[in-house]
């Protein structure tokens, strides 16, 4: 049997890792090659919490386990791999932050791998997938260094502004004090009956909208030091103007509180970006996390990009929200650096990208 300290990548391509995905509703495998993707399998879990407006860790747990196997076995048969162990270099999951009992499920799933062939397991933080999402899909993101950027980081459990200075090497310049972007868009798209998630749907009715037709509040924005956020006020404005003015009564009436509401988050998220990025000067800014599928906040940050002199990369839109790809490329990161994996790796339920435990040994 191999042991990690003897499964050095081979030198004439980069690690080729298989990763597992499995911190929220989506379960997911894929292959890399580096940054190049062989296979990328999502079973999403949408259908069974549409009907709760949310997600049940529970049921969240049970799915994982039983998508989990066949997840894998599709990812290999769509990279032509027969054997785990003669062709993969490294095993990757995610663990954490995110559900404990779903978490559970890839990391179990994982440490099974890794003890069946020898192969070294690394244990990856969601976010930092989320980083690597923005390098992958084509050959020109690949070939951008990871260093230095600043990344926009928006999910359903995150937003927060993050100087990449290096691979395990983030400070985070500001976080939201409240809820998450994503989360205030299934949360506004639930009030309006619009089902979940509401990102998605939020976002295709604001292009019919007219984003000045209800003014919503900018929060946070005053003091121009502050890079942190804040949406539950948002959230309250868009419930007080539904007791006040009744549930939309139109299509058009819909898609012009849609586009209010989206405009007021856009403005804070690149505003904000842009005064994090002046402050810290760097001349590149990712936008990744499931909210960067978002069409208004695209078009905003190329805008701010043109009139501030930065550019800009957001992932392709099949990237943008959890994958196993972005795992699998954040794992081969850090396993060509490594070149082994740590004894053992643990399920971290709530870890921040700058804890200490994310950063690479020298
Ligand atoms: O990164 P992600 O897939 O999962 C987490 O790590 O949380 O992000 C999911 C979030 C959900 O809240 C979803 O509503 C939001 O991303 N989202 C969007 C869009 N597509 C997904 N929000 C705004 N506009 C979109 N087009
Ligand atoms: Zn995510």
């Amino acid at each position: 049997m191999k042991r990690p300290t003897e499964n050095p990548a081979p030198s004439r391509r980069a690690p080729r890792v298989l990763a597992i995905e499995s911190s929220c509703d989506e379960t997911a495998c894929a292959i890399v090659e580096g940054l190049e993707v062989r296979s990328s399998v999502i079973a999403t879990q949408i259908e069974v919490h549409a009907d709760f407006g949310g997600i049940v860790p529970e049921l969240a747990s049970r799915h994982h386990l039983s998508a989990v196997i066949p997840v894998i076995e599709s990812a290999l048969k769509d990279a032509g791999i027969s054997s785990i162990a003669a062709e993969i270099d490294a095993i990757a999951v995610t663990r954490g932050p995110g559900l404990v009992g779903a978490l559970l499920v890839g990391v179990q799933v994982g440490r099974g791998l890794a003890a069946a062939t020898g192969l070294p397991l690394l244990g990856i933080h969601h976010m930092e997938g989320h980083l690597f999402s923005a390098f992958i899909g084509d050959s020109e993101r690949q070939s951008r260094p990871f260093a230095p950027h600043l990344a926009l980081l928006v999910s359903g459990g995150h937003s927060e502004l993050v100087d990449v200075r290096g691979l395990g090497d983030y400070r985070i310049l500001g976080a939201t004090r409240d809820d998450a972007v994503g989360e205030a868009f299934d949360k506004v798209a639930k009030m309006v009956g619009l089902g979940y998630p509401g990102g998605p749907v939020i976002d295709r009715l604001a292009t019919e909208g007219d984003a000045t037709a209800i003014t919503f509040p900018r929060a946070m924005l005053r003091d121009r030091k502050n890079l942190e956020f804040s949406f539950s006020g948002l959230k309250t404005a868009v419930m007080v103007h539904l007791e006040e003015h009744g549930q939309p009564n139109s299509r058009a009436e819909l898609a012009d509180l849609c586009a209010s509401f989206q405009a007021a988050v856009v403005d804070v998220l690149v505003t904000k970006t842009r005064r994090a990025r002046a402050r810290i000067g760097r001349d590149r800014v990712h936008v990744v996390g499931g909210v960067s599928a978002n069409r208004g906040l695209r078009a905003a940050i190329e805008a701010a990009g043109l009139e501030d002199s930065f550019s800009v990369a957001v992932p392709p839109l099949r990237y943008c929200g959890d994958n196993a790809a972005m795992i699998a490329a954040a794992g081969a990161a850090r396993f060509a650096v490594l070149k082994s994996a740590p004894p053992e790796v643990s399920v971290l339920a709530s870890i921040a990208l700058d804890d200490p435990a994310m950063e690479l040994p020298l």
